[in-house]
């Protein structure tokens, strides 16, 4: 599969930082959002990233600048689709939209142009369902902050082909990154393994085992984690872990229950540094104290 294009749908924060790797992987890079101030702001965004990019010696100011001329705007889904090879939908976590984005895919992309959803967590398969090219279609979930996170999860879904995993690599390759490939399961691997660590984490707080800094500090030194769980948590947010704990619990079964004093924290709205408490308090300065 020759691609030379890559149309990026959706340009909020996983979005630009898709559509920065792609220009930065030597691909033309279309990218398109409902709302346009949307796209001005990811342009902007997309271009302080090069620069800074360039002055810490990533790549050279001529490399930055040949990167930034790769991204271009498109005002449909229709525009992008007619010029990518190779298209990646990050429009917000619902089916709904997702099933339209879909739809319009398969009514206006090449005919052999690779359909990816960045979902964290939806059926790739039920997505694929909306087009008569299910072999093309595929999960390509990046990390946040897209630019720093080396990895790819490629999510095989029901019916993807082999041609299609295979494109998916070089794609992530070229990128920058690494790649793993993961059968369509609830959490792929990482939200699945880091639901449970964080899970566990909680449940020896509640039980008094260790402080929330030692458990950290353990986890850590010990296991050579870059970071604590519960400092991982905060970051992500309590509550964004008690909803993917709630759906791993009911669809993958009983150990992934999520744990009391998890749930009872995010009642109180302690939901990590975006609200300045989570498991550890935050000033101005960062953390302060748990
Ligand atoms: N944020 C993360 O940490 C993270 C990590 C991995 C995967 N994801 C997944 O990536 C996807 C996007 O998440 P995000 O955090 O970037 O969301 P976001 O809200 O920051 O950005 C979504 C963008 O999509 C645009 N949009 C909405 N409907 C659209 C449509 N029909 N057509 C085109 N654009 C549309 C919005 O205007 C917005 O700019 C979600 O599926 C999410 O689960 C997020």
């Amino acid at each position: 599969m020759d691609v030379k294009t890559i149309g990026v749908i959706g340009a909020g924060t996983m979005g630009r930082g898709i559509a920065y790797a792609a220009a930065l992987g030597g691909y033309r890079t279309i990218l398109e959002d409902v709302m346009p101030e949307m796209l001005a702001k990811a342009t902007g965004w997309i271009a302080q990233a090069f620069d800074e990019g360039a002055k810490r010696g990533k790549l050279t100011p001529e490399e930055a600048a040949a990167a930034v001329k790769r991204v271009a705007t498109a005002s449909s889904v229709e525009d992008a689709c007619r010029e990518a090879d190779f298209l990646i939908e990050a429009v917000p976590e619902e089916m709904e939209l997702k099933l339209e984005l879909y739809t319009l895919f398969d009514k206006f992309a090449k005919p052999n142009a690779v359909l990816a959803s960045n979902t964290s967590s939806l059926s790739i398969s039920e997505m694929a369902e909306m087009t008569f090219r299910p072999e093309l279609c595929v999960g390509m979930h990046f990390f946040n902050p897209v630019p720093k996170m080396r990895l790819i999860e490629i999510v095989r879904a029901a019916k993807t082909s082999d041609k299609t995993i295979a494109a998916c690599r070089e794609v992530g390759t070229r990128m920058g990154k690494e790649v793993v490939v993961v059968k369509e399961s609830p959490g792929f691997i990482t939200s699945r393994v880091n639901a449970l660590i964080g899970n566990e984490a909680f449940a020896m707080l509640e039980a008094g085992l260790a402080s929330a800094e030692d458990i950290d500090k353990a986890v850590k030194l010990g296991l050579n984690h870059p970071m604590g769980p519960f400092e991982m948590v905060d970051l992500v947010g309590l509550d964004v872990r008690l909803r993917i704990l709630e759906y791993l619990h009911e669809t993958l079964g009983e150990k992934y229950r999520p744990n009391e004093l998890l749930k009872k924290l995010v009642a109180e709205g302690r939901l990590g540094r975006k609200t300045g408490r989570g498991v550890y308090e935050y000033g101005q300065e960062g953390r302060d104290k748990s």
